[in-house]
This record gives C-alpha cells, sequence and structure tokens, in this order.
C-alpha cells in the first residue's frame, strides 16, 4: 500500500515557548532541539529572530547544533525580518524562512489597517525577499481559519507562484470545527491551479479543543506538514500537540500516511520538555499523560490483564512507557493484587491470596493507592502465619492536657486477656499494658518508627529490638496508626519469647 509521508513542523521553541513564565535560555534550546532531532522531526522553528537578541542567538546555536531537520526562523512580511532571519540561519544545513501576514478581515481590517489588495502584494514580496537568501521559504496565512476560502485561494496561489515551497494555513485562534477545516483544506487542493508545486501545512491552536481534531482532517484533506509542539504547550490553549497527532496518524492505518517520527522516544522528549520549561503535563494528558497508560478500577484492570487490548488502543512501549500501571486501590480486584505480588516474586496460593486481598482492603481504605513497598508488608505478614500473641483491640486516649492511656486485648493461647495502663505518651502507655498482660521480664532495646516517606497517609514502619534472658528479640510491623504498628512491632517480638 502506498504511504504518503507526512512532515512534522515543531514549533515547541518558538509557539510553544510564548507561554509565560516557560523561556528557556539558549543551552536549554539546544538541549531541546538535539532531543527534537532524535525524535525524527522534520522542521524546528527554532524562533522569531528579530523579536529579541536572545532569540536571535538561539536560531544560530540551534543552527550549528543540529544537521538532520530544516532549522527555520519566523519572520513578519517585513524586509528587516527576513534580513535578520536569514542572517540567524546562516549556519543552518537546510535554513527555511517562514514569513507571512494576517489574511482574516479582522486582520487585515483592524490589525493591518489594510485591503485585501494590498495584503496578496506585501505576501508575494515577502516571499520573493525571503528567496533571495534561502530557496526553502514557507508563507502563513494568519488566521487563515477565519479566512474567506475565496480570498485565501488567490493569497496561496500568489505566494505558490511568488516561491513559496510550503504555505502554512493556520487556525490562529483555534476557532474552526474539523470538518470546516478540513473543507479549507480541500477548496484549497481543488481551487488553487498551482497547489502541487507545494506543501500545505496545518498549524492549528487549541482554543476550543480541536487542535487535534483540525490538524487529522487537515491531513485527510491534504495537508501534508503539520505543525506541532510537544506536549501541546503554547499560548492561551496551546498549540497542536506533537505525540497526539503522531500516535493517531501511526494507528489508524486506513489514512494511509506516515512520519518518520522514532514514537519510542516520545515519553522521554515529552519529560524532557517539561522539565526544563516547567511546565507539567496534565496527569489525564493523552499519550504521555502519568494516567495515560494507567489502570484503576477492578474490571478494566482484569481485561487488561487477560488481554491488553480489551482496554488499551496503543502500546505503552510504542511510546517508550515501560508498560501499562495497574493501579492499586480499593477498586481492584484480586486478578490486579495477584499480579502485582508475582511481578514482586511472591507465589502464593488461592487461600493465601484471598486471605491477603481482605488484609490489602483494610490498607486500601486507608490510603489512595496502594504501593509495592506496602504490598511487601502484607505479603511477609502472610507468610509468617499466625503469631502465639495477637493483638485483638487497642484503644488510647492521648493530646494536650490528657493523661496518655491505653488499653489493650491480647489474645494467647485462644484466651482473650484486657488491661489498661498510663504512660508518659499512648506508645509507652499500650506497651506498658502489653507487659502486664504478657508477664515476661524484657528490656526495649531498640524502637525505630521510621520517616514517612510519601504522603501524611503513608504506612508507618516499625522495627523493635528487645533483650530477654540475655537472647535478642527483633519485631517489626507496619500500619498506617503508628501507635498500632508500634504495639504489633513489640508483640512481633515477645511472640517468639512467650
Ligand atoms: O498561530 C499562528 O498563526 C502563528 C503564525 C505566526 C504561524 O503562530
Ligand atoms: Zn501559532
Amino acid at each position: 500500500m502506498e504511504k504518503d509521508k507526512v512532515y512534522v513542523f515543531d514549533t515547541t521553541l518558538r509557539d510553544g515557548e510564548q507561554v509565560p513564565g516557560c523561556q528557556l535560555n539558549t543551552i536549554e534550546k539546544i538541549e531541546v532541539a538535539k532531543e527534537l532531532e532524535s525524535l525524527g522531526v522534520d522542521v524546528i522553528e527554532a524562533g522569531f529572530p528579530i523579536s529579541s537578541p536572545g532569540d536571535f542567538n538561539s536560531v544560530v546555536e540551534i543552527s550549528k547544533a543540529v544537521k538532520d531537520p530544516i532549522v527555520c526562523g519566523l519572520t513578519r512580511a517585513v524586509e528587516k525580518d527576513i534580513e535578520v532571519a536569514a542572517d540567524a540561519l546562516k549556519f543552518a544545513q537546510r535554513p527555511r524562512i517562514h514569513t507571512g501576514i494576517g489574511t482574516s478581515y479582522y486582520h487585515i481590517h483592524y490589525k493591518l489597517n489594510s485591503t485585501q489588495d494590498k495584503i496578496v502584494e506585501r505576501a508575494i514580496a515577502a516571499v520573493k525577499y525571503a528567496k533571495k537568501f534561502v530557496e526553502d521559504v514557507e508563507f502563513y496565512a494568519e488566521d487563515a481559519g477565519r479566512t474567506e476560502n475565496k480570498y485565501l485561494a488567490r493569497v496561496v496561489q500568489a505566494v505558490i507562484a511568488a516561491g513559496a515551497t510550503v504555505v502554512n494555513i493556520p487556525d490562529t485562534t483555534g476557532y474552526t470545527l474539523p470538518e470546516e477545516f478540513g473543507a479549507k483544506i480541500k477548496y484549497l487542493k481543488e481551487h488553487v491551479d498551482n497547489v502541487d508545486q507545494a506543501i500545505l501545512s496545518t498549524h492549528c491552536h487549541n482554543d476550543l479543543g480541536m487542535a487535534t481534531a483540525n490538524t487529522i482532517s487537515g491531513v485527510i484533506n491534504g495537508a501534508r506538514q503539520v505543525e506541532v509542539t510537544m506536549n501541546g504547550i503554547g499560548e492561551r490553549a496551546g498549540n497542536t500537540s506533537l505525540e497526539e497527532v503522531v500516535m493517531i496518524l501511526k494507528s489508524r492505518k486506513h489514512l494511509k500516511v506516515y512520519t518518520d517520527i522514532n514514537a519510542k522516544k516520545i515519553f522521554k522528549t515529552s519529560r524532557m520538555v517539561s522539565t526544563l520549561m516547567r511546565m507539567p503535563v496534565q496527569p489525564n494528558k493523552a499519550i504521555v499523560g502519568r494516567n495515560a497508560f494507567a489502570h484503576s478500577s477492578g474490571i478494566h484492570q482484569d481485561g487488561v490483564l487477560k488481554k491488553r487490548e480489551n482496554y488499551e488502543i496503543i502500546d505503552p512501549k510504542a511510546v517508550g512507557i515501560n508498560e501499562s500501571s495497574i493501579v492499586l486501590t480499593a477498586r481492584s480486584g484480586r486478578a490486579a493484587l495477584r499480579h502485582r505480588v508475582e511481578k514482586l516474586g511472591y507465589k502464593l496460593d488461592k487461600a493465601k491470596i484471598d486471605h491477603l486481598y481482605e488484609e490489602f482492603l483494610e490498607v486500601a481504605d486507608k490510603k489512595k493507592e496502594v504501593n509495592d513497598e506496602d504490598l511487601k508488608i502484607l505479603v511477609g505478614k502472610e507468610k509468617r502465619g499466625p503469631r502465639s500473641i495477637e493483638l485483638s483491640a487497642l484503644q488510647v486516649t492521648c493530646g494536650t492536657n490528657a493523661i496518655p492511656t491505653a488499653t489493650v486485648e491480647l489474645e494467647m493461647q485462644g484466651q482473650k486477656i484486657i488491661e489498661s495502663a498510663v504512660g508518659n505518651g499512648p506508645i509507652d502507655a499500650s506497651f506498658t499494658a502489653v507487659k502486664r498482660i504478657v508477664n515476661k521480664k524484657v528490656r526495649l532495646e531498640e524502637f525505630l518508627i521510621q520517616a514517612i516517606t510519601r504522603g501524611s497517609d503513608d504506612l508507618g514502619k516499625v522495627h523493635i529490638q528487645i533483650q530477654h534472658k540475655g537472647s535478642t528479640y527483633y519485631g517489626f510491623s507496619a500500619n498506617t496508626d503508628i501507635v498500632t504498628a508500634s504495639v504489633e512491632a513489640f508483640i512481633d517480638a515477645l511472640a517468639q519469647v512467650v
């Protein structure tokens, strides 16, 4: 099957970088540009050289740093802009000047104070002037989304005749519907006589959340370049996101197009851009969000474990994510629990898994997410089996102006015994009550409460060391309630003495 190539024009470093607070220095921009080169983008829009010395310098340095992609500099349809861009691109192996002007009624009348005829003249002049410096000239018809198709066709035909190699049809305000944007591209394909001498490009903004849909509609109707940013970053609601478009074109084979993007590098590039630009990726962002391949409900987890395709249309490995994550929460089922326990290297029979599941649910009810550390502790308890002493109830009173008091109920040899005690804190009071029940002479040698590392709902871990008749005994426990964890760890050690 013959497939057409769709060129990927990345504007993360130009349109993407216009986001307030996301500005990069030249070194960071070079780092991103190199990453984009290894990702396989065809064009890197490196900046708007006349806008600032920093932007000029970045275009110079990126031109030196990358060799495969075309390096592009943005200009207005102004001679000075074009001269400065040409100068900034002088070291590029494959330079492109991206020049253009507004073509919508709004832009012509309220921004440029001009007429349709004069805009066509300025567009032609800008392309011809840029052609004096570089062979590859892209023209943008700003606000093409809101430009009437007949006039747009006239502009496009004129700039192609003037030498434009690519014509960009931006939906600058993110206003169009997918069917309108697709129809626009189709109209240009059918009504511009010389359209085959240039590539039509999409450049869609996301103001109504339709940037990706509009871009795909453009491709379906004949656009062969897509202008995108990593993670969809960009001014206001952002630009079209590279990862979404690339993965749509890759997964929907009937579209008969391809890109040269090495999709396995998508996740890494996404995180690099997010870190350098200090712009977190929203958790539910398609393809690269933290939750894009995470399953938390029991039904979905069971389905994914039976066959990934039941609930996933893309293999996470295809975009460089190791595997789908099964997030263990109170809504997870036994299948997900068994899967994770086996991944951790434990083999438990059905009865043990059933029992573990009960304990898991208790923890999951107290915590948002049960992690691997929590599971190892639960499995450890499960493997250990029953002890000679078990804690059946614990109640403590403590706080400012209260006398710390504990009531403990232990089960020993089938008998339940209750004792109360006071102490200098809830743990001291509980330990005294336990000692009264067990009635053994033991000395507490080591008592370690491990710091909470993740969130305030995490399991607290307690390690204990006691001495009895010259021998040392160790106890361990973990619980979201730190007093319970301490008492259980103490009992764990005492159970070896009794
Ligand atoms: O959105 C837009 O119209 C642009 C042009 C300058 C290409 O970014
Ligand atoms: Zn834009």
